[in-house]
């Protein structure tokens, strides 16, 4: 089946509140609305900065998504820095990134963890972008499709195949959760990974969806490839058949080079 291909950035903790603010207005006031017929679009900002961004949006009348970059998994509470799902859908978040490999490495997240986080915003009707990916070693030592998939059976473990292929966010609009690979090497290195190397991890990945969920949901549910993607290398990365769009890091943060990145999914 055809999927709608997703363009995601992470800004990652870049930007002041004003800088986000003007960012925003620059995607917006060079966007088309009607790409959306053909391409989801999301931008992943720092909390503190997800109200202005999605006003700038709204007011504007564009539908670009916004999604956290983070959530815990509790409603409420004592939790002293973190950030809850009624709290993003508050701010009108359809989603929140989990698992990225700069939470596990330098913040502990683990596959539990992260599992916790993806049933969260299941029960909220959010979807997550879940984000999967090994290191160098790992690679080097053969065992990256193992590990990957391994991430991607522990991030969706427990779901039913119509909880990870349906997830009702709004009355109109029913989204699936989504995974991400990113290879740890690749990400703000400049190093890509190959089309090749992209689409063959992708490929393992939906067959793990495949064995978990179906092959009906699998073939449903959209992968994205992430780690210095840009615009010298999106089109031949998106033109593989398991890749069906980007999270993207660096090159978000460029209003130009974000929206040739979503032009390219056109
Ligand atoms: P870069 O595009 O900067 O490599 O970052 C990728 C990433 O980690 C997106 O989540």
């Amino acid at each position: 089946m055809a999927r709608k291909p997703l363009m995601a950035g992470n800004w990652k903790m870049n930007n002041t509140y004003a800088e986000a603010v003007v960012l925003a207005q620059t995607i917006s006031n060079n966007f088309d609305k009607h790409w959306t017929d053909s391409v989801d679009v999301l931008v992943c900002p720092p909390s503190i900065d997800l109200k202005p961004v999605n006003t700038v949006f709204e007011f504007d009348h564009q539908p670009i998504q916004i999604g956290a970059q983070n959530v815990y998994w509790e409603p409420k509470g004592a939790f002293t820095g973190e950030v809850s799902v009624p709290m993003l859908k508050d701010v009108h978040c359809t989603c929140s990134i989990v698992g990225h490999s700069e939470r596990r490495g330098y913040f502990g997240e683990t596959n539990e963890d992260v599992n916790r986080k993806v049933r969260a915003l299941l029960d909220g009707g959010l979807y997550a972008v879940a984000c999967v990916g090994e290191s160098l070693s790992v690679r080097d030592e053969g065992g990256a499709e193992e590990f990957v998939c391994a991430q991607v059976r522990a991030a969706f473990a427990g779901l039913e195949p119509e909880e990870a292929g349906k997830c009702v966010v709004a009355e109109d609009k029913i989204r699936k959760m989504i995974i991400a690979y990113e290879p740890i090497w690749a990400i703000g290195t400049g190093r890509t990974a190959t089309p090749e190397q992209a689409q063959d991890m992708c490929a393992a990945i939906r067959t793990t969806l495949a064995d978990m969920f179906g092959a009906e949901t699998a073939d449903e549910m959209r992968i994205l490839y992430g780690g210095s993607m840009n615009v010298g290398n999106v089109e031949q990365l998106l033109a593989q058949p398991d890749i069906d769009g980007g999270l993207v890091g660096g090159a978000s943060l460029k209003a130009d080079q974000f929206v040739q990145l979503v032009k390219a999914c056109l």
